[in-house]
C-alpha cells in the first residue's frame, strides 16, 4: 500500500518508519525541511530505542522516504495518516491548528479518493469535522473517506509498544474503509478492534484518563502511607496480585509528566464541560498531580528549615527514563522553586539537558557525570529513575556527598538496602531511613 503520513514528530515518525517495516511504501512529510533531511541521512530526530535501525535499513530498501513538499507524498498515496501534534490551548482543550493545516494540505494535493487516518490525539467529533473539512476543499469530485487509529505508543519503547500492542482500534464509518486500515496493520499480528468513530476517539481518552486516575490514585495511597508508616510498594504490590486490578501503573513518585497525560487529562475535563458534564475525579486526578510534584521540595524545606547557598544535586530531568522529552516533567517545576529558595542547583542527566537548557531560565549547572553532580552536595533530589540512577552503588552518595541525604521521588532503592548503608532517604509513600534513628 502506498502511505503518506504527515507529521514526523514521535507518533508520525514511529507510525511511518513501522509501516515501512511490514512492507508498505512511505513518504513521510514534515514542513520542517532540516528534520527532513537529517531523517533522509538516517539519523533520528528523536531519540527512540531501536528507531535509528529502522529508519536506516527502509530507506535502503527504498520503502521508505521523507519529504518537506505535500504534493510529493500525498499525489501518489492511497492512505494518509494524519500524526500532528494537538497542544493545548490555555483553557485546557486541545489546539487542532496543525490538524487542520493537515487536512488543507491533504485537499489541495490528493489526485483521487483517499482514507485519511487521524493518528494525532483529537476530541471527540473531530474526525467528522476534518472528514468535511477537506471535502469541502478537494478538487472536484474526490471524496475522502476517514478513520481514527488512535495511538498508545509510550515514549522511550515507541518502537516495541507499536510492534507489540494490546489492541489497534479502528473507528470507521463504513466496513470496507475498516478493513482496508485492518488490512494494512495486519502483519502486526496485534489484536484490532473496529468500532465506530466517535467511540474510538473516545477509547484515547478514556484510556490516558485512566491510566493517570491509576497513578494519582496511588500516589494518594502513597501520601497516606506515609502518615501511617505503611509501605505503598507492599501496597500495591498485594493490590496488583488482583487480576481486576492487575500490578502496573500503581508505582508511586512525584507525578506524571509527559506530553500525553497532562493534556490529555485537561482536554477530557474540557470535553466533557462542553457537554454540561462536570468531570469531577479527573479534575481531582489532576490536582492530586499538581500537588505531588511539590512533595519533595516540602520534605527538604522541612529537613532543612532553609536550603540558601546549600548545594543540590538532581538526579534526572527528562520526565521518565528513555527519553529526552522534558515536557511537564516534574524537574521543571521542581528547579526553579529550588532555584528560588536560593539553592545551588547541579543537576545530571545523560540526554535531556539541551532540551531543558531552552526551557528553563534559572542558574543551573549541568553535568551527564553523576559523580559530578554528587560531588559536595549537600543533598540529592531524584526526578527520574533512569537505570544509571537506581543501578548506583549507595556508598557513592557517603563518598562523595558532603552528607548523604537524599530525596528520591521515584522510590529507585529497596529500603533494605537504603538502611545497611549510612544515608539519610527520604523517598514516597514509604518510611523514611534515618542512620541515627535505626541505631
Ligand atoms: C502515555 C501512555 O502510556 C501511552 O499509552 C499513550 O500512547 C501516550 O501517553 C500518548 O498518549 O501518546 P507516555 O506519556 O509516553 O505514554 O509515558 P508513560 O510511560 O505512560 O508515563 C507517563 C508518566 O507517568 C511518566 O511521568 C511516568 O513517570 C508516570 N508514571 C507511570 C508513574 O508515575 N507511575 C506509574 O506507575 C507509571
Amino acid at each position: 500500500m502506498r502511505i503518506a503520513v504527515i507529521g514526523t514528530g514521535y507518533v508520525g515518525l514511529v507510525t511511518g518508519v513501522a509501516l515501512s517495516e511490514i512492507g508498505h511504501t512511505v513518504t513521510c512529510i514534515d514542513v520542517d525541511p532540516v528534520k527532513v533531511s537529517q531523517l533522509n541521512q538516517g539519523i533520528p530526530t528523536i531519540y527512540e530505542p531501536g528507531l535509528k535501525d529502522l529508519i536506516q535499513k527502509n530507506l535502503t530498501a527504498g520503502r521508505l522516504s521523507f519529504t518537506s513538499y505535500h504534493h510529493e507524498g500525498l499525489e501518489q498515496a492511497e492512505v494518509v495518516y494524519i500524526a500532528v501534534g494537538t497542544p493545548q490551548r490555555t483553557d485546557g482543550a486541545a489546539d487542532l491548528k496543525y490538524v487542520e493545516q493537515a487536512a488543507l494540505d491533504i485537499a489541495g494535493n490528493i489526485s483521487d479518493n483517499v482514507i485519511v487516518v487521524i493518528k494525532s490525539t483529537v476530541p471527540v467529533g473531530t474526525n467528522f469535522y476534518i472528514r468535511d473539512f477537506i471535502n469541502q476543499h478537494t478538487k472536484d469530485g474526490i471524496q475522502i473517506k476517514i478513520a481514527s487509529n488512535p495511538e498508545f505508543l509510550r515514549e522511550g519503547s515507541a518502537v516495541k509498544d507499536t510492534f507489540h500492542g494490546d489492541r489497534i482500534v479502528i473507528g470507521a464509518e463504513d466496513s470496507a474503509t475498516a478493513g482496508v486500515i485492518e488490512a494494512i496493520n495486519q502483519p502486526f499480528n496485534i489484536p484490532v478492534l473496529k468500532t465506530d468513530i466517535l467511540s474510538a476517539e473516545m477509547i484515547k481518552y478514556s484510556s490516558n484518563a485512566f491510566l493517570a486516575t491509576k497513578i494519582s490514585f496511588i500516589n494518594e495511597i502513597a501520601n497516606i502511607c506515609e502518615k501511617m508508616g505503611a509501605n505503598v510498594e507492599e501496597v500495591a504490590k498485594g493490590m496488583g496480585f488482583d487480576h481486576r486490578i492487575g500490578p502496573d501503573f500503581l508505582k508511586a513518585g512525584i507525578g506524571y509528566g509527559g506530553s500525553c497525560f497532562p493534556k490529555d487529562t485537561n482536554a477530557l475535563v474540557q470535553l466533557a464541560g462542553n457537554h454540561h458534564h462536570d468531570f469531577n475525579l479527573l479534575k481531582s486526578v489532576i490536582q492530586v498531580n499538581n500537588n505531588q510534584q511539590s512533595l519533595l521540595i516540602e520534605k527538604i524545606i522541612q529537613r532543612f528549615d532553609d536550603i540558601k547557598g546549600k548545594k543540590v544535586a538532581v538526579l534526572g530531568l527528562a520526565f521518565k527514563p528513555n527519553t529526552d522529552d522534558i515536557r511537564e516533567s516534574p524537574a521543571l517545576v521542581m528547579i526553579p522553586r529550588l532555584v528560588e529558595l536560593g539553592a545551588k542547583v547541579i543537576a545530571y542527566d545523560p540526554i535531556a539537558i539541551e532540551n531543558t537548557k531552552r526551557q528553563l531560565n534559572c542558574p543551573v549547572v549541568y553535568t551527564t557525570e553523576i559523580e559530578e553532580a554528587l560531588s559536595g552536595a549537600d543533598c540529592t533530589v531524584i526526578i527520574t529513575d533512569w537505570p544509571e540512577v537506581k543501578n548506583l552503588d549507595l556508598s557513592v552518595f557517603n563518598r562523595l556527598m558532603t552528607a548523604p541525604i537524599v530525596f528520591d521521588g521515584r522510590n529507585c532503592y529497596s529500603l533494605d538496602s537504603v538502611r545497611q548503608s549510612p544515608i539519610e532517604y527520604y523517598s514516597i509513600g514509604r518510611p523514611s531511613s534515618i542512620p541515627e534513628l535505626i541505631g
